[in-house]
């Protein structure tokens, strides 16, 4: 490992990825950020927007073939990997039987997959006080009927990185699993595909920048959870003490399914 000091970003063309990609523009200590999409000109303005320490690669995440295209880049670069931020992902607010084989199996690849298959590309690139912050969500505190796909993803992506933080803890890298509750983004314009029982009551909303604050926060601090604003605190806890069926019914209750 002898390239630069950098930070590696997942969807950082937008959302949450891209006020990881703010922030850490700002940190004297990174050399460069790494952002990845797949959209060629959004990826283009943020290159224009957050400067020449962007850099920017378009990769398929879903795909694993593309990802081990781009450990290419790794190998050749042999940066030294400060922040991996697994925050590609996205959702579907519908029934099981609204999705073919293939959108269902997507979501899995692009927000399970992707995300132990960069772990396993970059950890060789991190040294002893490094960071990895995997975003999950508040969706993996319980089954979500009707987002079920995207809650479980979600579950597996928080215990996967609290299991890895004690993995590799003896290398001094941290793993933080971030659970934000609904953010102003455009995952909605994607996950929204007109189904018969889809998600429709968004409360405790917030602004992806807070989260992204805060995620980094506690990254820095070893913690291996980012629970972010008292609304999803309190469901954290609810969903601590209450029967898992109890918080599928006020699931059920909260989006009148
Ligand atoms: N918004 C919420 O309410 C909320 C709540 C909890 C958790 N989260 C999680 O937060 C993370 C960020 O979501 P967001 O809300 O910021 O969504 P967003 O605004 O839709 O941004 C998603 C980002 O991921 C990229 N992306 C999507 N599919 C990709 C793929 N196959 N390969 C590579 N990049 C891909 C997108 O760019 P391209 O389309 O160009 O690829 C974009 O940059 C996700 O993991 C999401 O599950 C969101």
């Amino acid at each position: 490992m002898n390239g630069k000091k950098i930070a590696l970003v997942t969807g950082a063309s937008g959302g949450l990825g891209r006020e990881f990609a703010a922030i850490l523009a700002k940190d004297s200590n990174i050399e460069e950020i790494w952002a990845i999409a797949r959209n060629r000109k959004k990826l283009d303005m943020l290159e224009k927007k957050l400067g020449n320490k962007i850099k920017t690669f378009s990769v398929d995440l879903s795909d694993i073939n593309d990802i081990k295209r781009f450990s290419g880049q790794l190998e050749e670069s042999k940066p030294d990997i400060s922040y991996l931020i697994n925050n590609a992902g996205y959702a579907k607010f519908c029934s099981y039987d609204e999705l073919n084989i293939d959108e269902s199996t997507n979501m899995v690849n692009l927000n399970v997959n992707g995300v132990i298959s960069m772990g396993l590309i970059c950890i060789p690139y991190m040294k002893k006080g490094s960071h990895i912050i995997n975003i999950s969500s508040q969706a993996a505190f319980q089954p979500l009927p009707y987002q079920n796909i995207y809650s479980s993803t979600k579950a597996f992506i928080r215990n996967y990185s609290r299991a890895l933080n004690v993995e590799l803890r003896d290398r001094g890298i941290s793993v933080t699993a971030v659970c934000p509750g609904w953010m102003d983004t455009d995952l909605y314009n994607r996950a929204e595909i007109g189904a018969r029982k889809a998600t429709n009551n968004f409360c405790g909303m917030v602004k992806p920048r807070k989260v992204a604050l805060k995620a980094l926060r506690d990254a820095c601090k070893g913690r291996d959870m980012s629970v972010y604003s008292f609304y999803v605190k309190l469901a954290h806890f609810t969903a601590k003490v209450l029967p898992q069926r109890a918080m599928i019914n006020l699931w059920m209750h909260q989006q009148r399914f």
